[in-house]
C-alpha cells in the first residue's frame, strides 16, 4: 500500500485556506492510503519563540485535525518531536547534503534577500523535512506548490545517501501536489494567509466569526445595482461551503441587483457555521477530554517510532554505525 505522509506546522490557528488547501485533502487520502500525518512542532521552532504559544498551537492543531475528520483508526497522527529518531537521521542526512542545495531553498533565500540574518535551523530546515519523509519509507508527500522544492531536496539527499553507501537504504519520495485551484481569499480579497493577517479561523467563536465575515472587503456597488459574483471574495468563499443549487441561487441574486453585500455575508456566515457544525461539536467533546487526545498522539508516536527505528537502523548500518536492532 502506498505510504502517504505530510506534516503541518503549528504556527497559528488553522484557517479556511488551510482547510480547503490542505487539511480536507489530507483527510480524503486516509481512506485508501496508509497515511501518516504529523504536527511539525520542530519546524515551528524556527518561527514560534514563545513556549506557551507553541504548546497551545500544537495542541490546537491536533484537536482541529481530529475534529475535522482525521480518523486515528485509519491514519496515524503524531507530534514530530515525539519521534527522536527523526533528529538523529537529520544528522546522518546532513553529512551528505550539499550546501548549494540548501542555499537555493526559498525560506532561507527569501530571508537573506531581505537582508535578515537567518538561523542555522532555517538553513537546514529542508534536511529535517527530508528526514521526516524518508524515515517512514514514504512514497507520496501531499503538499502545496510552495513545498515541492523541499520534496526535491529530500529525493536528492536520499539518492545521494543511497549512492554513497551503494545500497537502496531509502525509498525516494514523490510530491503529490495538492489542488491549489481553490486558492482561498482572505478578508481583504488577497490570498488568505497568517502572514497577511487576513485569515478566518475554522473554529473562531461564532460572534467573532460573524464580525470577520462582515468585514470582508467588497466593492462599492450600491444595493440596487447588479453585482458580479465572479469577482467578489464573499461569493468565492460562499462557493466553498454551498452546494451547486445554493451557489446558483446566490449568483442569480447578485446579478439581479437589489441585494446588498451584507445579505451575502450573512448567507456566507450561515453556510460556514452549518458546514463546520459537526466538527465544532466534535472539537468541544475532544477538548473536554484531554486524556483521549494525548492517548491518540501517544499511540500515533509509538506506531511512527516503530517504523522510524527500523529505517534509521538501515541507515546506521549502511554508513558504518552500529545498528540498534539485531536484524536490519
Ligand atoms: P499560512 O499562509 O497561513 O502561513 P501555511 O503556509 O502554514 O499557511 O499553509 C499550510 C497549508 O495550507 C499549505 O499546504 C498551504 O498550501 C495551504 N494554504 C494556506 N493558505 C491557503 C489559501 N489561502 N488557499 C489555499 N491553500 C492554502
Ligand atoms: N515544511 C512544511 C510546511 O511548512 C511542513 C512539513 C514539515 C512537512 N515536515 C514535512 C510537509 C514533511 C511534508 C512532509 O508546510
Amino acid at each position: 500500500m502506498t505510504r502517504v505522509l505530510s506534516g503541518i506546522q503549528p504556527t497559528g490557528r488553522f484557517h479556511w485556506g488551510n482547510y480547503f488547501g490542505a487539511i480536507r485533502q489530507y483527510i480524503a487520502l486516509q481512506t485508501h492510503e496508509q497515511a501518516f500525518y504529523f504536527i511539525a512542532d520542530l519546524h515551528a521552532l524556527t518561527t514560534v519563540r514563545d513556549p506557551a504559544q507553541l504548546r497551545e498551537f500544537t495542541h490546537d492543531a491536533a484537536l482541529d485535525l481530529l475534529a475535522l475528520g482525521l480518523d486515528p483508526a485509519q491514519a496515524t497522527l503524531f507530534r514530530q518531536s515525539d519521534v527522536p529518531e527523526v533528529t538523529e537521521l537529520t544528522w546522518l542526512l546532513m553529512t551528505v547534503t550539499q550546501m548549494h542545495l540548501l542555499e537555493k531553498c526559498h525560506a532561507y533565500k527569501d530571508k537573506k534577500a531581505k537582508g535578515l540574518a537567518a538561523d542555522a535551523g532555517l538553513f537546514t530546515y529542508p534536511v529535517l523535512m527530508a528526514a521526516d519523509i524518508i524515515i517512514y519509507d514514504s512514497d507520496l508527500v501531499p503538499v502545496g506548490l510552495d513545498q515541492v522544492q523541499h520534496i526535491e531536496v529530500a529525493r536528492d539527499v536520499a539518492q545521494r545517501f543511497n549512492s554513497i553507501y551503494q545500497r537502496e537504504v531509502f525509498v525516494l519520495p514523490q510530491p503529490y501536489v495538492l489542488d491549489a485551484t481553490a486558492k482561498v481569499p482572505g478578508v481583504d480579497g488577497e490570498k488568505m494567509s497568517k502572514s497577511y493577517g487576513n485569515t478566518i479561523e475554522i473554529f473562531e467563536a461564532p460572534k467573532k466569526l460573524r464580525k470577520k465575515v462582515m468585514s470582508i472587503k467588497t466593492d462599492s456597488t450600491p444595493v440596487e445595482e447588479p453585482k458580479n459574483p465572479d469577482t467578489d471574495a464573499v461569493f468565492a468563499l460562499y462557493r466553498l461551503f454551498a452546494d451547486q443549487p445554493q451557489q446558483d441561487a446566490l449568483a442569480a441574486r447578485y446579478r439581479q441587483g437589489g441585494m446588498g453585500y451584507g445579505e451575502a455575508k450573512q448567507q456566507l456566515y450561515d453556510a460556514a457555521m452549518e458546514y463546520y457544525a459537526a466538527a465544532r461539536q466534535r472539537r468541544e467533546q475532544l477538548a473536554a477530554d484531554p486524556h483521549t487526545l494525548e492517548d491518540i498522539l501517544q499511540a500515533g508516536a509509538a506506531a511512527a517510532r516503530t517504523k522510524a527505528g527500523a529505517v534509521l537502523d538501515r541507515a546506521r548500518d549502511a554508513c558504518g554505525l552500529v545498528a540498534r536492532r539485531a536484524s536490519v
